[in-house]
């Protein structure tokens, strides 16, 4: 299958005064796919979510949407892209309609039909309540939710979402969730960061970690879980004599402690690790399938981002 390029990246770069947020990058991202960036705070995800939208120019390197240099084709490459940033940016001294509204005359469209749009897209939020309130007086889950309305104003092709679930409760999580995915099967392209990697799992088709302005890893979510994870992951109660038995039965496995528990990964067939525990008896020991927070946390360390 022959695949359109909708977003393409090489050697992209981006610098703050020396800091090198965004180190020569590459990536393409095709047309009706979900796009992840995942990475720890810092590792320039946002910085590259700006570029693709016009709003920050790279410091170095091409970066096209639809073929079209992303310096110089603002207005066409706008009309096309639905952005929810990261930060807040509502306008506080509007009421949510008006939020609305005033954003629909950024994209030209008539003011009847942005009236329109605006009341279908405050229903799928379910903010319709909040209609008239000014945005200082909504709780910080609602406003992420308005941001996401604000986004679909323009029905764009491209949806980038920076962090669209961080602080909302589960039901708008699944609200969220379900919108992405039937914009998916519309052919939408969703190009989204995240830190929840159940998320990222269930949206994206293909994933790309990245650290320091690199990209350390790209694949598809399962994928990557298989190669740096296994199928299984054996979860034991931490204890040195537990560490010591475990190092006898599985002599080349790849152990972590986490907390007070002990990880075990294995590049074994699933059943690998049940054999085991019926030979040997643990305490609390648990098997769980291999996720792709594992796969984060082998390769992003467990250091925090300063
Ligand atoms: N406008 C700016 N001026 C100076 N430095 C900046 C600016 N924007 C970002 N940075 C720096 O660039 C680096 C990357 O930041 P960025 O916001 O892209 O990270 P991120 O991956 O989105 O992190 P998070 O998960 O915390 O949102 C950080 O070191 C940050 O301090
Ligand atoms: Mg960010």
């Amino acid at each position: 299958m022959n695949r359109e390029i909708l977003v393409e990246a090489e050697g992209l770069k981006k610098t703050f005064d020396g800091l090198l947020a965004v180190d020569g990058i590459n990536f393409k991202i095709f047309k009706g796919e979900s796009f992840g960036f995942l990475g720890p705070n810092g590792a320039g995800k946002t910085t590259t979510m700006k570029m693709i939208n016009g709003v920050s120019p790279p410091t170095a390197g091409n970066l096209t949407i639809a073929g079209m240099d992303v310096c110089g084709n603002g207005r066409e490459i706008k009309s096309m892209i639905g952005v929810a940033p990261q930060e807040d940016n509502l306008d506080p001294d509007f009421t949510v309609f008006q939020n609305l509204t005033v954003y629909a005359r950024y994209f030209n469209i008539p003011k009847e039909a942005a009236k329109k749009r605006a009341e279908q897209l405050l229903r799928f939020v379910q903010l319709e309540e909040k209609r008239d309130v000014i945005i200082t007086y909504l709780s910080a889950g609602m406003k992420r939710r308005l941001i996401i309305a604000r986004a679909l104003l323009n029905e764009p092709q491209i949806l980038i979402l920076d962090e669209p679930t961080t602080g909302l409760d589960p039901q708008a999580r699944h609200l969220i969730w379900n919108k992405i995915r039937s914009l998916q099967k519309e052919g939408v392209t969703v190009i989204l960061t995240t830190h929840y990697m159940d998320e990222a799992a269930q949206l994206c088709d293909r994933i790309i970690i990245m650290d320091h302005g690199k990209i350390i890893e790209e694949g598809k979510p399962m994928d990557l879980v298989r190669k740096h994870a296994g199928e299984e992951v054996l979860e034991l109660v931490y204890s040195e004599e537990v560490m010591k038995l475990l190092k006898q039965t599985f002599r080349n496995a790849r152990m972590e402690v986490v907390g007070d528990k002990i990880h075990v990964f294995t590049s074994h067939p699933r059943g690998a690790f049940s054999k085991m525990l019926k030979a040997a008896s643990f305490r609390g020991a648990v098997i769980r399938d291999a996720n792709l927070e594992d796969v984060f946390l082998k390769l992003t360390g467990r250091r925090l981002r300063e």
